[in-house]
């Protein structure tokens, strides 16, 4: 089959590689309809190049239909259409039957200290083939598959993978208020989908991002925008002060993570451990701060004394200066973390299965692609070219 694999820093190609086969009774196969592709990838593509290994495929939302099913798995049927969690999780675990899925005991990856394995994302995470490609074998698929109708087109369905519950999960962390206020810093796929949710839930939202095309589709939804472009990023306290009489947010999501625009240092670190050999950028990487922290320190100057901090985007370094005093002083509360997708994909689908596509899902996608125009979407997707917010590869 044709499968998208990470070859180095920045090279990502389209190879031919072995069909997947069904390898233990729980596992399923699926042939993948669509893929997206997720700032979550960006940071396989550079900064955490030192965790991957050339030739892994990468990819973790996948949707298809289902090929192969091993014996212990029941509920699925050759033929049934499943949209695929980016967190593979057992379901019967102590971490899964509490709701924690992305923390699953039977996937965790102990050796690396980290929780439960993904789809597509490096020897941290298990090393587990991803689906940007043509078939895909889902380990656990007695458990992770979300079957849902046939009908609709797939983008209808796509985004359970990963987009919608991570938004959800940020909502649902930030704990907005009623009548309050959220901040939804980074309008990329999971900003925009924060911020649709928020809005659908009768919520004032302010998304804030430096790409104009990006605020645009969150403000035809009905966000207020702020465009920091140009803008001291420490200035963005004062603005979001301003508009919330003097306060600041009752809760702010982080949809950014460590790539953020904004502050040089971090910058050539990131550069750098990017082009160490693994051996001593691996210990680099997880022990020392290599992260941008722009956008986290935003979140906490952007919230109200006694507000919410709720982060979805990813950090990947250990002791990097946090804004300890203002955290402390300001009395916030925190919370953050992979996507536990299963938790919250049932009252999703709901929403999803109403007629009117109330969250845009169908027109969410900017770009359909072929896998074969991967290495040239990762590209723009990374230097935010052509209007390319959500790419959707057809395999
Ligand atoms: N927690 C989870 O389960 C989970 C799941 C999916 C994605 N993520 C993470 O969420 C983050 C966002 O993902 P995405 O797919 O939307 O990625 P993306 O890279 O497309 O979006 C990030 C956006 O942030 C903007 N930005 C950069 N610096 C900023 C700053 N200082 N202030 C405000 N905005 C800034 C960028 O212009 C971009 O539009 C990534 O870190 C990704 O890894 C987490
Ligand atoms: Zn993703
Ligand atoms: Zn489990």
């Amino acid at each position: 089959m044709r499968a998208v694999t990470w070859q180095g820093p920045k090279d990502i190609r389209v190879d031919q590689v072995p069909d997947p086969t069904i390898q233990e009774p729980t596992d399923v196969v699926i042939r993948v309809t669509s893929s997206g592709l997720c700032g979550s990838d960006l940071h396989l593509y550079e900064v955490l190049g030192p965790f991957m290994t050339p030739g892994d495929i990468v990819g973790h939302e996948p949707m298809g239909v289902v090929e192969a099913v091993g014996s212990a798995v029941s509920h699925l049927d050759v033929g049934d259409r499943v949209v695929i969690p980016f967190n593979v999780s057992c379901g019967h675990c102590f971490m899964c039957t509490h709701d924690l899925q992305s923390q699953c005991e039977t996937t965790q990856n102990t050796e690396q200290g980290t929780g439960a394995s993904l789809l597509g994302y490096s020897k941290l995470y298990g090393q587990v083939p991803g689906g940007q490609a043509e078939y895909l074998r889902v380990p656990h698929g007695d458990y992770g598959p979300i079957k849902v109708p046939n009908g609709p087109p797939d983008d209808r369905y796509l985004f359970l993978s990963d987009v919608l519950p991570t938004a959800w999960q940020a909502m649902d962390y930030a704990n907005v208020p009623d009548g309050g206020t959220l901040v939804v810093l980074g309008a990329g796929p999971i900003g925009d989908m924060a911020a649709r949710i928020g809005l659908h839930r009768g919520h004032r939202v302010i998304a804030v991002d430096l790409v104009p095309e990006r605020l645009a589709r969150v403000a035809a939804r009905g966000a207020e925008t702020i465009d920091i472009s140009g803008m001291d990023t420490g200035d963005l306290g004062d603005r979001v002060r301003e508009l919330t009489q003097g306060r600041g947010a009752d809760s702010v999501i982080d949809a950014v993570g460590m790539e953020a625009h904004g502050s040089g240092g971090a910058k050539t670190l990131h550069k750098l451990v990017g082009l160490l050999p693994d051996a001593v950028a691996e210990p680099l990487m997880l022990k020392a701060g290599i992260d941008r922290l722009a956008a986290l320190n935003s979140a906490f100057d952007v919230a109200r004394r006694g507000g919410t901090v709720s982060i979805s985007g990813v950090y990947g370094g250990a002791t990097d200066p946090m804004p300890l005093f203002s955290m402390f002083d300001k009395q916030v509360t925190i919370k953050m973390g992979q996507a536990n997708v299963r938790r919250w994909s049932d009252d999703i689908l709901a929403l999803l299965n109403q007629d009117e596509d109330v969250l845009g899902v169908e027109s969410f996608a900017t770009h359909h692609l072929s896998l074969d125009d991967a290495p040239e979407a990762y590209a723009k997707f990374q230097a935010k070219e052509d209007g390319m917010v959500k790419v959707v590869f057809r395999p």
